[in-house]
């Protein structure tokens, strides 16, 4: 967490509602493989990072909550009684979202007030959403005494994000920055809602994240339109999801679906396969063939599921063309945001440096790199 950020944060609740806020760190996540799998209710391979979201919050002696976003310097007032979507509210509906899910369980909360800021880059695909979420439900929860388990929190977030945000999202990147375990990873059954921890020696090699800075705005659409189309084709076949189709009963179906959508479902079917194979890599110390299956899981977002796009793929073929990155794919929703890298520890600045030079050639834009840690999940700071 960035303790800096932290401090600016608090201090500025200090000054604008002079009392002592709890203050509550989210992580954002990221994701080895297993991509587009978890409303398929398959497998995923998340790890929450140590960039997120710290949100302060104490209770309000007014009757209305103010809310301030520090990073944009925006501030919001909320009253309780009316919580509705707001057409192009941006980060408010994730607030927004929040309560009207909790108001809908019957919780009844009085004005409070906020600040909040973070250090994920928006649009970078490491969760700052979920991020925002958590902090925010785990922050009420504690202010209020709630009672409320992680697992119905985490519910609650995403469920703001269906309804008030209108993205029908999974529930990986929700899960992941709340559960996170430091220096873990985490192999999610997305049926289930349980995970097993996998601390991960990645021998001599390290994960670096490269962010292409851009987030194409057809995403929260194509999103849907993914999601919609996996369920049909289990509707189809009458299964549950996708995670009950095996690839051969998938061609049964392979005429009476557009040739599009086979190679969708068919992505997700062995992406789910992919991801189970990746866990037993690790469990025999394989980082090659773990990073095989990287490669392996990009060239089917690329090709079959189609969420990429000219920057990732840029800098994945980039890592493809040096052999000292092992795996490379694009992470999280897609058309934009961060690659995951594999790559030999020692040869990290010289690839990064070869790797920034060429994008700026080619998009006449800069890529980030980061280097993260595996950080603990929600949870609050004193
Ligand atoms: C977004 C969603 C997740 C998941 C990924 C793709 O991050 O929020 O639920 O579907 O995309 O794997």
């Amino acid at each position: 967490m960035n303790t800096l950020l932290k401090d600016k944060i608090v201090s500025t609740f200090l000054k604008i509602h002079k009392s002592q806020p709890l203050v509550v760190f989210s992580p954002g996540r990221l994701n080895l493989i297993g991509e587009h799998t978890d409303y398929n209710e398959g497998y995923v391979f998340p790890a929450a990072i140590d960039m997120g979201m710290i949100t302060a919050i104490e209770k309000s002696d007014t009757n209305y909550c103010s809310i301030l976003a520090y990073d944009k310097k925006e501030e919001y007032q909320l009253d309780l009684k009316e919580i509705k979507p707001i057409t192009n509210g941006g980060w408010r509906n994730y607030i927004i979202g929040v309560i009207g899910e909790m108001q809908k369980k019957g919780i009844e909360l009085t004005p409070f007030n906020i600040v909040f800021g973070g250090d994920i880059p928006g649009g970078a695909g490491l969760s700052s959403s979920a991020a925002l979420e958590n902090s925010i439900v785990f922050g009420l929860n504690e202010l209020f005494q709630l009672g409320l388990s992680k697992k119905e929190m985490i519910f609650i977030s995403q469920k703001a994000e269906h309804n008030y945000v209108g993205v029908k999202c999974g529930i990986m990147d929700q899960y992941a920055s709340m559960f996170g375990i430091e220096d873990h990873f985490l192999l999610l059954d997305c049926r289930t809602i349980e995970s097993k921890a996998y601390r991960i020696d990645l021998k001599g090699y390290e994960l670096l994240l490269i962010n292409t800075n851009v987030k194409h705005n057809l995403s929260d659409s194509a999103y849907n339109n993914r999601r919609a189309v996996c369920e049909n084709v289990s509707t189809l076949l009458n299964k549950r999801a996708l995670r009950d189709i095996t690839e051969k009963e998938l061609l049964a179906l392979k005429d009476k679906i557009s040739d599009d959508d086979y190679q969708k479902a068919l992505y997700v079917i062995q992406e789910i396969k992919r991801t189970q194979k990746a866990a037993e890599a690790i469990k025999s110390g394989d980082i090659l063939k773990l990073g095989q299956l990287i490669y392996q899981s990009h060239f089917g977002l690329q090709h079959q599921y189609k969420v990429s796009c000219d920057e990732l793929n840029f800098l994945v073929d980039i890592a493809k063309e040096k052999n000292v990155v092992v795996g490379s794919r694009m992470m999280g929703g897609g058309f934009g945001g961060c690659t995951i890298n594999l790559i030999e520890k020692d040869q990290i600045n010289i690839f990064s440096s070869v790797v920034t030079k060429a994008y700026k050639k080619k998009f006449n834009n800069e890529c980030s790199i980061y280097q993260v840690k595996l950080s603990n999940g929600t949870h609050l700071v004193t």
